[in-house]
């Protein structure tokens, strides 16, 4: 059943609305009221709501473009009481015709492997399971009470990282690209939350931020991020150099003053085996594309 409602662009107006139906999304709450506002101010992105007769907004999603020809969706919320009647499918129509008017070619979206609802929405919406990563958190340094995951003392990588030049680029990304972890990628790399196609012009950009790492014979994007939490969004190594190249990161992050470090990794057997192994907790998120 597919349930009366029209689709328009967000207003500050819906803010109240949207704020109440959202407070308690999940077991720790939403981010939805933090972001709203700011996201309306946005150029590169678009929030979209459905509404009642009463023009009450009852479910919203948004997307934004992370390079010219990609977008991101997210932010996907319709009202408790008003799931499982196709709202959030057809909030999506009106984010992907906005996403292809700018010049998009590919959308793509992360769902978290719990999330049955969710997964069924953008299976039914004719998006392709893409690529399965892994979300890799772990307490560092003061704030680690057991280093190594088993209690024991830590023990620090045989590999220092060293600041990665421009010119190492092309290499990395030829490494990556035709190794195990840029193929189960589907050479896509996280910003944040959100994931796009890795460029050579990406990790160049890197090295001239101080964030481009040459770990042994991998390399990694990597620096301090808000919240004193230390972000490695991307690597390349093999699996027998993985567990140096990760201890060495460890370092990196408490080196840099951080408290906790969050890595992303492919689903890839021997590098979740490492992570956790390094006392890393882990959770399975899929990324979905469609074509615009
Ligand atoms: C995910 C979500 C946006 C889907 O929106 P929707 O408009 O309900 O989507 P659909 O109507 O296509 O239903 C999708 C699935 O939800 C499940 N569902 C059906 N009724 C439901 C209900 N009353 N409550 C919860 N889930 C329900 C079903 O599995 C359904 O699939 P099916 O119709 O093939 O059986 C919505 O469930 C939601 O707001 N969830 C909380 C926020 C969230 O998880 N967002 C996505 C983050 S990636």
């Amino acid at each position: 059943m597919t349930s009366e409602v029209s689709i328009r662009p967000a207003l500050p107006s819906d803010r109240q609305t949207i704020v109440e139906f959202t407070r308690d999304t999940f077991e720790w709450g939403d981010y939805i009221a933090d972001e709203f506002d700011g996201w309306l101010d946005r150029p590169d992105m678009l929030v979209v709501v459905a509404v009642d007769d009463d023009e009450h907004a009852v479910a919203l999603a948004a997307a934004r473009m992370l390079s010219p020809s990609e977008a991101w969706f997210h932010a996907a919320r319709v009202h408790p009481d008003l799931r499982g009647r196709g709202i959030a499918a057809q909030v999506s129509v009106a984010l992907r015709a906005w996403a292809a008017e700018q010049g998009a070619s590919v959308g793509r979206l992360l769902v978290e492997d719990w999330n049955e609802a969710s997964i069924r929405h953008v299976e039914k919406t004719g998006r392709r399971r893409v690529a399965s990563m892994v979300k890799c958190t772990k307490s560092i340094g003061d704030a680690s009470p057991s280093p190594d995951g088993n209690g024991g003392r830590r023990v620090p990588s045989r590999l220092r990282a060293r600041s990665a030049h421009a010119a190492d680029a092309q290499s990395a990304f030829a490494s990556w690209s035709i190794g195990e972890l840029g193929r189960a990628s589907h050479g896509l790399f996280g910003i944040g939350w959100a994931f796009r196609r890795l460029t050579v012009e990406d990790l160049a950009a890197a090295a001239r931020g101080s964030a481009f790492w040459e770990i042994g014979a991998g390399w990694a994007l990597a620096s301090p991020g808000p919240d004193s939490r230390f972000a490695v969004s991307w690597l390349e190594t093999r699996e027998e150099d993985a567990d140096d190249l990760l201890r060495s990161l460890v370092d990196l992050g408490i080196g840099s003053g951080s408290e906790s470090i969050t890595i992303w990794i492919p689903n890839v057997d021997w590098a979740v085996r490492v992570v956790r192994r390094l006392g890393f907790e882990t959770e399975l998120m899929h990324v979905y594309a469609s074509a615009l």
